[in-house]
């Protein structure tokens, strides 16, 4: 009988539950090398140390990594992805991250605070007269959308129009294969955001405002940023911005959906909301996997990697990891601690971690104290998005009494 492979990220089961394989692939064969070409690390320190390790970088691979025929690597879509901070290797790549630090500093993001509450306020007072709603279409996509878009500088009345192809990328990094009119659509998708960044960066380079295309089109030329490296970046923001945060509501209201003893908890005990969060990014983060290619042959401990060899890095898995976890498979709001790799490490480190973490918990605390009874129909059997890299439920609905 042939040997079910260790790990197969075609396998619907997989997408539903992928944490028994990561167990049994930190067990078993914590280096291992997939029948697919790719060598995949499941164990907390082993990709901790890969992310971190300068000689493993990024190798944008364009329409070939998603299997897909190389000469589609002229689409626009792809020679922008290959300019993004999130697929380069320094020097771009520090040159491409720096205009945009400034615009996330602690200080600036916590001041975002009020004004996320207000939007969470905003989308609560027209669902809570219905009684019920999709989480996912009627509130978690909208809010970091707002959130993300307000902070680039797209009015609000434009804002309608560019929600309608945000999604994207999300389909482009989806397992399920697109046939080339889907690819075209999506370039398409892709066009019309990159044009309307490219307006706007016009726009504000005449009238600044305090936003984060003003901050760009300001300091683009001393920092030697070109204009489609402004234009790829913000589409990056754009589509990180918000699809993670979306996907990390519905799987926190889930995780604490099957444990309503940490979610009374959590009601009882509004101050455990920022540790909450952070147990819900590590119990079922809604970026799975990293991806890093080895620069140089590289030995770590007795394995070796060859040059150009990739390597999966299980987010996922690391964060479940009993190395590192007491009863990993247990939610607990009241864990302390914040190791964990939701967010990556090393230079690539999510520059939206503090922002998604403020979304979520002004989400969750909405929720949790304007609708008391807020009860998600069915946690127990949600249907996944089908992709390996972004986990999170395609739909949540949910009902709370008047
Ligand atoms: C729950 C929400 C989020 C999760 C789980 C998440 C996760 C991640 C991870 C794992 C990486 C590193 C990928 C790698 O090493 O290859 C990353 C990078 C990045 N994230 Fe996030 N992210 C979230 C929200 C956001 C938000 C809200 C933004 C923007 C406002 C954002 C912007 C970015 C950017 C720009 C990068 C690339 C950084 C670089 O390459 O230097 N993310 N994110």
């Amino acid at each position: 009988m042939p040997r079910t492979p260790l790990f197969d990220p075609t396998d619907p089961a997989f997408l539903e539950n992928p944490y028994p394989v990561y167990a049994r692939l930190r067990r078993e064969d914590p280096w291992h090398r997939s029948p697919f070409g790719f060598v995949v690390a499941s164990r907390f320190r082993d990709i901790d140390t890969v992310l971190r390790d300068r000689r493993f970088g990024k190798s944008f691979k364009g329409p070939k990594a998603n299997g897909h025929d190389p000469d589609l690597g002229n689409m626009a879509i792809f020679r922008s992805i290959g300019q993004w901070m999130l697929e380069s290797n320094p020097p771009d790549h520090t040159r491409r991250r720096a205009c945009f630090t400034k615009f996330f500093t602690a200080k600036r993001v916590e001041a975002m605070r009020p004004r996320i509450q207000t939007i969470v306020c905003e989308l609560l007072d027209g669902l809570a007269p219905r009684g019920e709603m999709d989480v996912i279409a009627d509130f978690a996509q909208l809010l970091p959308f707002r959130v993300i878009t307000d902070m680039i500088g797209v009015p609000r009345q434009d804002q309608p129009e560019l929600f309608k192809i945000a999604r994207f990328i999300g389909r482009l990094s989806d397992p399920v294969p697109l046939d080339r009119a889907e690819l075209a659509q999506i370039d398409a998708d892709f066009r019309r955001v990159a044009d309307y960044f490219h307006g706007l960066i016009g726009i504000r380079r005449r009238q600044p405002g305090d936003d984060l295309v003003s901050h760009i089109a300001a300091t683009a030329l001393e920092q030697q940023l070109s204009i489609d490296e402004m234009v790829g970046n913000l589409v990056l923001l754009f589509v990180a911005g918000h699809e993670t945060s979306t996907n990390l509501i519905g799987n926190a209201l889930i995780a604490l959906a099957r444990n309503p003893d940490q979610w009374n908890l959590l009601r009882s005990e509004p101050g455990l909301m920022k540790r909450a969060v952070i147990e819900c990014l590590r119990y079922d983060n809604s970026i799975q996997i990293a991806s890093r290619t080895a620069q140089a042959d590289v030995m770590l401990g007795d394995i070796q990697i060859a040059e150009g060899q990739d390597v999966l890095l299980l987010l996922g898995s690391a964060n479940r990891d009993p190395a590192m976890y007491a009863e990993p498979d247990r939610l607990d709001v009241t864990r302390s601690g914040d190791q964990m790799l939701s967010f990556g490490g090393g230079i690539h480190f999510c520059l939206g971690a503090q922002l998604s973490r403020i979304e979520v918990e002004c989400a969750l605390d909405a929720l949790l104290h304007r609708l008391p009874d807020f009860r998600l129909d069915d946690p127990l059997q949600p249907v996944w998005r089908p992709s390996v890299v972004f986990r999170g439920p395609a739909r949540l609905p949910a009902t709370w009494t008047l």
